[in-house]
């Protein structure tokens, strides 16, 4: 099993502007980029405020939802599943794939990058600053965890970066 995190930011590090800010700020290029690597994806995990912004294009992939308001799994369609990771063993159910692409949001990346969970980062950095807004990792506690940069691509003429970056090994 290999978990792929996938974000974009703003150049202050935001995802967006509160937990119900529709994605539509990002390039059409980051956009492309994205639906390609969840065509790659057996399955997708998202947190529950992120499901319910993008219902409709998350309906036709094979979906993951965490949330604390099912016991502990409900099944909710053919390509739907709700999880409840403070009562449910989510490695194990993650364990078959060998590909599963997180898509956030702030809540579900720290919960991955928390339990180690988490393997690589595709991370998309959008010129444009919020000032205020959700950050990538803000619900991460402990120390400081290191990544290393595997690749770096500009993907349009305003300047939107892909960086790719895996866990650093542990110094
Ligand atoms: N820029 C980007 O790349 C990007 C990517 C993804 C999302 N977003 C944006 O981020 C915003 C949502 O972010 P968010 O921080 O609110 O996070 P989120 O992770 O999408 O949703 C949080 C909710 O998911 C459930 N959840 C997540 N982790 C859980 C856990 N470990 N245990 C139990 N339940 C868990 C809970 O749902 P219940 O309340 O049902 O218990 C929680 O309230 C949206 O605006 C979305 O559009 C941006």
């Amino acid at each position: 099993m290999r978990t792929i995190a996938i974000a974009a930011v703003t150049l202050d590090g935001k995802i967006a502007l509160d937990p119900d800010h529709f994605p539509d700020w990002t390039s059409a290029e980051d956009k492309v980029f994205m639906r390609a690597l969840l065509d790659t994806a057996d399955v997708v995990v998202v947190g529950h405020n992120t499901f319910k912004t993008a219902k409709e294009p998350l309906s036709k992939r094979n979906c993951i939802v965490l949330t604390g308001s099912v016991a502990s799994t409900e099944r909710k369609g053919d390509k739907l599943l709700y999880v409840n990771p403070g009562t449910t063993d989510l490695k194990a159910i993650l364990e078959p794939y060998a590909t599963v692409a997180i898509l956030g949001g702030a809540k579900t990346y720290s919960y991955f990058l928390q339990h180690n969970l988490l393997h690589e980062l595709y991370l998309t950095i959008e010129p444009v600053v919020f000032g205020r807004g959700i950050s990538l990792f803000e619900h991460l506690e402990g120390s400081p965890t290191h990544f290393k940069l595997l690749s770096m691509r500009k993907l349009n003429e305003d300047g939107t970066v892909l960086l790719h970056y895996s866990l650093a090994a542990a110094k």
